[in-house]
C-alpha cells in the first residue's frame, strides 16, 4: 500500500487508465438502507451516461464506488473493512480508483482522504450530478470532494440502470433528507434537509417500470409520511408557499392514491413511516386500495415516554397506540414492525420495562432491533453521556429480539390455513423445486413451482410456517394477472 501511496504523492501511475468509448468498467456496492441501494442505480446510471459499465468483478474494476452507511458505528467499522479489501485489490490493479459515497462520506468529507489512503474520491449524496466532473479530476491526478447538500436535488430526472435487479419489484424514491431530528439520528446531518420529488415523475418512473414488467414498488423515504409537493423546495418552507401552491399539494396519502390508480395492477409498498407524521388519511388511503398492500414500518425506538421524549420523538407511548389501535381497526390485517434502540443514554430498567410492554401491546410481526450507539455530531452525542454499561444494553436487547421472536412466530402462525396472493420473485434459496414471494404483509412465502412463473401473482394456500416464513401449495392465478 505505502509504495502506491508513494506513487501518488510523486505525481506517477497518476492518470487513470482512461480506454476507449464504452469499456470502462465500474464496481459498485452498497451497505445501509434501502435509500443506499436506490441511490447507487442513480449513480449507476448517471457513469452509464459517462461510458461506464458496471461489473460484478471488483478485480476488473477500474472505478471502485462505495456507497457507505452511518446509522451505527458497526456499520461505519465495515465499510472500514471493505476499503482493506479494495487496498488488497489495487496492489494487483494499481489504476483502479476507489470513490466513497453516502453518508460516510457526508460526516467525513476530506478527512476520509486523510484516514483512508486508498480513497480518491468523496461524494456526498446530494452530489452524485456532479460525479462526471468529480471523476474528470481524479482521471487527472486529484482527489476530489463534493459534499454539498441541495435544497432541491431529488434525482427525479434520472431513471436508475437497476442493479441486481429481479426483474419483479423495485425501489422509487420520493422523498430526501429528514427534519425529524432524533437526537440519537446522524441522518439529518448526512442527508440534510427534507425535500419531495415532483409526483409526476415518480408516476412516470413506476409507469416505466411496469412497462418493463416490474410488479412491485417500494416508495422510499426516511420519513415517507411527511411527503408533500408543492412545486419544489424544502419541506420547512411550505409555509412560505402561495395560497395556490398550497391548494395543489400532493400529500403522502394523494401520491399513495396516485400511484394505486396509476398502475391498478402493480403493488405499492413503503418505507419508512414514522409515527409522529402518519395520519389517518394514510391508513384510509392503505384500506382503498387493494394494490397497497397491507403492511406499515413503523419504528417506535422506545417504549417509555420519558425516552421518547429525551429522543425528541414528537409523540407519547398513548398516541402510539391509538395509532395501532386505528390501524387494527381500519385494516385489520395489516402487518406492523418496530425498530428499536436498546440502552439509550439515561434508560432504566423500568424504561425498558415499558419497552417490553409496549411489544407485548403492539404484537409486531417483525423488528429491527439495535443497541445505542452514540454517534458524533448529534444531540445526544454532544449533550448526553453514553452511560449504559454495554453488558447491560446487550442484556435488554436481548430481552427485546426474544420477545420479537415470540410475537413474530404467532403473527406469522396466524397466516396458517389462509389462501393469500403471494407475488413471485424467485427460486426458493433452500430448494431449486419451490418459488419464494411474499404475501400483502410482506412474508416470505415458499411453494412448488409447478408451471408457475416469476412475476405472476398466484394464490397461495399457507399449510405450515417457520418464525419467519411461510409454506404453502398454489392454488390457482390470483385474479391480479
Ligand atoms: N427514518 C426512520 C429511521 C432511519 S434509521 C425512522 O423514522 O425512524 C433506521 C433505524 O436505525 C432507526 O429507526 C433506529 O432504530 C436505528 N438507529 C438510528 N440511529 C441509531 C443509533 N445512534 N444507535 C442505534 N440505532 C440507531
Ligand atoms: Fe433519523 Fe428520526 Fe429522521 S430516526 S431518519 S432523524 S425520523
Amino acid at each position: 500500500m505505502e509504495k502506491i501511496i508513494d506513487e501518488k504523492k510523486q505525481g506517477e501511475s497518476l492518470i487513470m487508465n482512461k480506454k476507449e468509448g464504452n469499456q470502462r468498467k465500474l464496481f459498485i456496492e452498497s451497505y445501509g438502507c434501502q435509500m443506499n441501494f436506490s441511490d447507487s442505480e442513480i449513480v449507476a446510471s448517471i457513469l452509464q451516461n459517462e461510458g461506464f459499465n458496471t461489473t460484478q468483478n471488483l478485480e476488473d474494476a477500474d472505478l471502485v464506488l462505495v456507497n457507505t452507511c452511518s446509522i451505527r458505528d458497526k456499520a461505519e467499522q465495515t465499510v472500514r473493512k471493505r476499503l482493506e479489501k479494495y487496498n488488497a485489490v489495487k496492489k494487483i490493479n494499481p489504476s483502479m480508483k476507489v470513490g466513497v459515497l453516502g453518508c460516510m462520506a457526508e460526516r467525513l468529507k476530506s478527512k476520509f482522504l486523510e484516514e483512508e489512503k486508498i480513497v480518491d474520491l468523496v461524494v456526498g449524496p446530494d452530489a452524485y450530478k456532479d460525479l462526471p466532473n468529480l471523476i474528470a479530476e481524479v482521471d487527472e491526478g486529484r482527489d476530489a470532494v463534493n459534499v454539498i447538500l441541495s435544497k432541491e436535488e431529488t434525482y427525479g430526472d434520472i431513471a436508475p440502470v437497476r442493479l441486481n435487479s429481479n426483474g419483479v419489484t423495485a425501489f422509487v424514491s420520493i422523498t430526501r433528507g429528514c427534519d425529524n431530528m432524533c437526537t440519537f439520528c446522524v441522518v439529518p446531518f448526512t442527508r440534510g434537509r427534507e425535500r419531495s420529488r415532483n409526483p409526476q415523475s415518480i408516476i412516470e418512473e413506476i409507469n416505466d417500470l411496469w412497462s418493463k414488467g416490474f410488479k412491485e414498488v417500494t416508495l422510499l423515504g426516511q420519513n415517507v409520511d411527511s411527503y408533500l409537493w408543492y412545486g419544489g423546495g424544502l419541506k420547512k418552507d411550505f409555509e412560505k408557499a402561495s395560497e395556490m401552491q398550497k391548494a395543489t399539494s400532493v400529500n403522502f396519502a394523494n401520491l399513495l392514491d396516485l400511484c394505486a390508480k396509476a398502475q391498478p395492477k402493480m403493488r405499492f409498498r413503503f418505507s419508512t413511516s414514522n409515527p409522529q407524521d402518519m395520519t389517518m388519511d394514510v391508513i384510509e388511503a392503505m384500506a382503498r386500495h387493494k394494490n397497497i398492500c397491507k403492511y406499515i414500518h413503523l419504528p417506535v425506538q422506545s417504549g417509555s415516554n420519558r425516552i421518547l421524549k429525551e429522543m425528541n420523538r414528537q409523540h407519547t407511548r398513548e398516541e402510539y397506540f391509538e395509532m395501532i389501535d386505528n390501524i387494527k381497526r381500519i385494516i385489520p390485517d395489516c402487518a406492523i414492525s418496530q425498530d428499536m434502540i436498546a440502552g439509550f443514554p439515561t434508560e432504566t430498567e423500568e424504561d425498558h420495562q415499558d419497552t417490553l410492554s409496549l411489544m407485548e401491546y403492539v404484537k409486531y410481526d417483525f423488528g429491527f432491533m439495535f443497541a445505542y450507539s452514540e454517534r458524533p455530531g448529534t444531540m445526544a452525542g454532544r449533550k448526553m453521556e453514553d452511560d449504559i454499561p454495554e453488558d447491560v444494553k446487550k442484556r435488554r436487547l436481548n430481552e427485546i429480539i426474544q420477545l420479537q421472536q415470540k410475537h413474530g412466530l404467532e403473527r406469522t402462525q396466524a397466516h396458517v390455513g389462509k389462501v393469500e396472493e403471494v407475488l413471485i420473485e424467485k427460486s426458493s434459496k433452500r430448494s431449486d423445486a419451490h418459488w419464494a414471494g411474499r404475501n400483502s404483509q410482506n412474508t416470505m412465502v415458499v411453494f412448488p413451482k409447478e408451471n408457475y412463473k416469476v412475476g405472476e401473482f398466484v394464490n397461495v394456500k399457507i399449510t405450515d410456517c417457520t418464525s419467519a416464513t411461510l409454506m404453502g401449495e398454489a392454488v390457482g392465478y390470483s385474479d391480479n394477472n
